[in-house]
């Protein structure tokens, strides 16, 4: 099997550098035209420059087919501008790759509301808005491929990252709900965890670990995350060639009598309702209702 993205037009945010830019470079080697999102601004999400057009630059110096546009994801109005401009230009939005982010790392008891602030603004509502942007037309295409970037800070934790882990949780929650909405216009949504040496984590990798883990070893799993093939409502982990899946599970519970329906019944019942015995993988939100009423039924 060939995956190609010829005839695709595909948006990669925040493709100035890092993973957006690898991705970009590949979708455009296997046919997608691309836009190339990203103001350009440093880590921490201040200032501006001409990466996106760099992107571009390399793109089409390879023979690939790109646009770049300098839009915030942070600004909805932009979003639905560079939508606009993709479909003139090319007719539609297939892909939507949601990968734009920023960092400002502090332990809670230091992290200033305004850091908290911003950077559940660019990964959580940068997203949102970027997919808003392009929801219609998927929709009216019969055809849309949406990957919302997660963390290992959202899914596990992470010292000095309430702001980041609250917001990559977010949009794997994003991905559950869109999933199931966006099912009958054939749009699938899917949610990756990469682990890449880029700026973002240049200073945690030591420089052996560094190369190993290159953006290029992510791309595999971005790329069929957003082909014609992909799956939906994955959560895709993914750093130096290794793969793995991710899942949010239920477990099968216990129910209190009525009468014992206090908080000493439920410490009594605890092992019983945490123990991982025939644990489940609910394909949407009701059925944790179904499960209780399993439950009460014996
Ligand atoms: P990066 O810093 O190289 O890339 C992020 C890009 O987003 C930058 O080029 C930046 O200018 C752009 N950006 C920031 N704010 C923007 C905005 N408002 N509008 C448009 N573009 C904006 O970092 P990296 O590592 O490539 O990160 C890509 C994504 O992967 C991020 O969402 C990050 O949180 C996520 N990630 C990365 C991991 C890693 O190990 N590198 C681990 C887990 C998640």
């Amino acid at each position: 099997m060939t995956i190609s993205f010829k005839d695709r037009v595909a948006i990669v945010t925040g493709a100035g550098g890092g993973l957006g830019r690898a991705y970009a470079l590949e979708l455009a080697a296997r046919g997608a035209k691309v836009v190339v999102n990203d103001l350009g601004g440093a880590r921490d999400g201040t200032g501006t420059s001409d990466a996106a057009e760099k992107v571009v630059e390399e793109i089409k110096a390879a023979g690939g087919e790109a646009m770049a546009n300098g839009g915030s994801v942070t600004e909805y109005e932009q979003m639905v501008e560079m939508v606009a401009k993709a479909k003139e230009a090319w007719g539609g939005v297939h892909v939507l790759i949601n990968n734009a982010g920023i960092l400002r790392d502090k332990s809670f008891a230091k992290m200033e509301p305004a850091d908290f602030d911003l950077v559940v603004k660019v990964h959580l509502v940068g997203s949102g808005y970027c997919t808003k942007a392009v929801w219609e037309t998927m929709r009216e295409q019969n055809y849309g491929r949406i990957l919302m970037t997660a963390s290992s800070t959202g899914l596990y934790g992470n010292f000095g990252q309430a702001n980041y882990g609250a917001a990559k949780l977010g949009l794997a929650g994003l991905t559950k709900t869109l999933y199931l909405e966006g099912a009958k216009n054939n749009i699938k949504v899917n949610t990756l965890a990469p682990v890449a040496g880029t700026r973002m984590t240049e200073d945690i990798f030591p420089p052996e670990a560094f190369a190993q883990f290159k953006p290029e070893n992510v791309v595999p799993a971005a790329l069929y995350l957003v082909s014609e093939e992909a799956p939906t409502n994955m959560i895709i982990g993914a750093g130096a060639g290794a793969f793995h899946a991710a899942y949010v599970t239920m477990t099968q519970g216990a129910a209190l009598p009525e009468g014992e329906r206090t908080p000493e019944g439920v410490a009594r019942i605890f092992d019983k309702i945490i123990d991982r015995t025939g644990e489940t993988v609910p394909q949407s939100g009701s059925e944790q209702a179904m499960t209780i009423m399993r439950l009460l039924q014996g």
